[in-house]
């Protein structure tokens, strides 16, 4: 059995649990990856981030958000007016989840079972930041934190309490970048309103 994240009596700081996630063999997604992505940002961050898992090119860096959609998260951010540094950024599910196609790896969302076991270092995470607001990223992220009957229709940017946080869900920014017309999805539109919910949860920090 994985050895917990954080005992209560043991409470580590984010360099001791990155350390500890990084070798996590929880779930079998850590096969044929690079490993374990784990968040970034300062302890001190007011705002915090999740996102589903990795893709590609994050589990190529070990970091967040540096792939198509983190190039589109980190404008939103600039049109919302959020610094990304002073943000913690991190995903429900550390290792990136795939199947392989010839020579490339196709993104596979990650099932219940792997949320499940990844979840005592989001644990730590939130645990150690205490974020003020709290903005779950996609389907994968809110059902992660609100439970299995959160959808984004409806429920994103609606602000609600949530273990002494505000939490805000939105939606993922790779639905934007996959939206299609032909399904009524309007990219653009997508987009504004991303960027409106992340104004919302900058007003949030008060
Ligand atoms: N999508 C995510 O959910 N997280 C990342 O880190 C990158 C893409």
């Amino acid at each position: 059995a994985p050895e917990p994240a954080v005992a209560v009596s043991d409470t580590p700081d984010l360099e001791t649990l990155r350390e500890r996630a990084a070798g996590c063999t929880a779930c079998e997604l850590y096969e044929g990856t690079t490993g374990t992505v784990f968040g970034t940002g300062p302890v001190t961050a007011r705002m915090m981030f999740v996102g589903e898992q990795p893709g590609d090119q994050e589990d190529r860096a070990l970091s967040p958000f540096v792939g198509p959609a983190g190039k589109l998260f980190d404008e939103a951010l600039v049109e919302a007016g959020i610094a990304r540094e002073d943000a913690y950024v991190t995903n429900a599910v550390k290792h990136f989840s795939f199947r392989q196609q010839g020579s490339r790896r196709i993104h596979q969302t990650p099932k219940v079972g792997h949320v499940r076991a990844c979840r005592p270092w989001l644990d730590g995470e939130l645990a150690l930041v205490r974020p003020h607001v709290l903005v779950t990223l996609g389907a994968t992220a809110g059902k992660a934190l609100l439970g299995s009957s959160f959808r984004i229709t409806g429920e994103r940017g609606e602000p609600r309490p949530w273990e002494g946080t505000t939490l805000l869900p939105t939606i993922h920014p790779s639905a934007i970048l996959r939206a299609d017309p032909a399904r009524g999805q309007d990219g653009a539109e997508m987009r504004a309103g991303f960027v409106a919910d992340l104004r919302k949860a900058a007003e949030l920090l008060g």
